[in-house]
């Protein structure tokens, strides 16, 4: 039986976060500050064996789950991961299978990974500007060296690729109509995402949020616009196509326009805690059960108890009162 939240949302994606590292250290979401050398990761033996993540995708399958997202940190930096994905692929049951990278290492990996069994992947990238770009990923990566990643996925059928842009206000704001037409008539497809209040480090302020109104004005004036109708209910990103026929941008408006009312995900940790909502002060430890010899029946009707027990509409109820929680770290989440 697939359970159903305390507001009727079924459970359809499982985002797995397969590491809590990353070789960036974006300003909103990893702040050298905080994860500086003495930051303690998560040390191998807390990691979840590639086994025993997808027995939990099996069981959710069985719950729900169609579509699985491989996330981080950065997931490209865990060893080994094409088995991983060749696990998964093999699932069935398992719709949509997809990767979120910064695309760093995409150049190297994308033919491994497509051949492994991933069908698409989404590629994190702020700005086309080198001195924008540096400072928003403060690891010295090149704009040059994402968009041979993105190239590189494309060329092993990765794509048609989503591109997510992170819009900050005074940071890279300016840039976003020169991504929108660089990626415009290449099939990949642009995402504005407005900048979230998730974790606790990254100093999130209301007025750094550019809304996704303002985004799609701002195209619109260069490139008409039409707004179209979502791929699958619950579609976290606004679609518009340009009228000229050279393809569609999205927005994610998660902060001026909340999507919470169709939110379908799961969140499971590289430790292997399960979280139901991106904005979460605590999770379920599904790695305890697995490792003290649960069955799949036990695994599953925990799953299905934390999601009938399910609340979660953070972006909906965001106020004073809410910034003070101490959420977790969306590296250690997934995006
Ligand atoms: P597609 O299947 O390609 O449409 O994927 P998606 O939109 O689910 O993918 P993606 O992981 O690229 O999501 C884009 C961004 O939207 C994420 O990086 C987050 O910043 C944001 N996002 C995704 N899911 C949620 C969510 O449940 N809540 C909030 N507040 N933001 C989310
Ligand atoms: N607000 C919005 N998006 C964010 N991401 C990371 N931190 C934030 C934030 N504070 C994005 C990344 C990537 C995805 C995993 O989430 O840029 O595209
Ligand atoms: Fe790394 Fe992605 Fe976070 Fe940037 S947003 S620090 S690339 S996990
Ligand atoms: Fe889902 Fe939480 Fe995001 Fe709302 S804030 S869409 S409940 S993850």
């Amino acid at each position: 039986m697939e359970p159903r939240d305390t507001l009727g949302r079924p459970l359809r994606d499982l985002r797995v976060s397969v590491t809590d590292r990353c070789n960036f250290r974006c300003r909103y979401c990893m702040p050298r500050e905080v994860f500086g050398r003495d930051y303690e990761f998560l040390a191998r033996e807390m990691l979840l064996a590639f086994e025993e993540i997808a027995r939990i995708v099996r069981v959710a399958v069985g719950l729900g789950v169609r579509k699985v997202r491989l996330t981080g940190g950065e997931p490209t930096l865990r060893h080994g991961l094409p088995d991983l994905i060749a696990m998964l692929a093999g699932i069935p049951g398992v719709e949509d299978l997809t990767m979120t990278t910064n695309g760093s290492l995409l150049a190297r990996d994308a033919a491994a990974f497509a051949a492994a069994g991933l069908r698409r992947v989404t590629v994190s990238l702020d700005s086309l500007d080198d001195a924008v770009f540096q400072r928003m990923n403060d690891a010295g990566v090149p704009v040059s060296r994402i968009l041979d990643g993105i190239a590189a996925a494309a060329a092993t059928g990765l794509g048609p690729i989503k591109v997510n842009t992170v819009v900050k206000r005074g940071v890279n704001d300016s840039g976003v109509v020169d991504l929108a037409a660089h990626f415009r008539g290449t099939g990949h497809i642009v995402r504005f995402i407005e900048y979230m209040d998730v974790g606790h480090s990254n100093g999130w302020r209301l007025d750094d949020v550019v809304p996704a109104a303002e985004i799609v004005a701002a195209i619109a004036r260069r490139f008409p616009l039409d707004p179209i109708a979502p791929n699958y209910p619950g579609e976290v990103a606004n679609r518009f196509r340009y009228r000229d026929g050279s393809g569609e941008i999205g927005v994610i408006a998660s902060v001026t326009q909340p999507f919470c009312g169709g939110c379908t995900r799961a969140r499971l940790s590289a430790e292997g805690t399960l979280y139901t909502c991106l904005f979460a002060t605590g999770g379920h430890d599904l790695r305890a059960l697995l490792r003290d010899g649960a069955s799949d029946d036990e695994l599953a009707a925990v799953l299905a108890g934390v999601w009938t027990a399910r609340t979660d509409r953070y972006s909906e109820i965001r106020s004073a009162a809410t910034a003070g929680w101490q959420k977790v770290e969306m590296s250690y989440i997934g995006g």
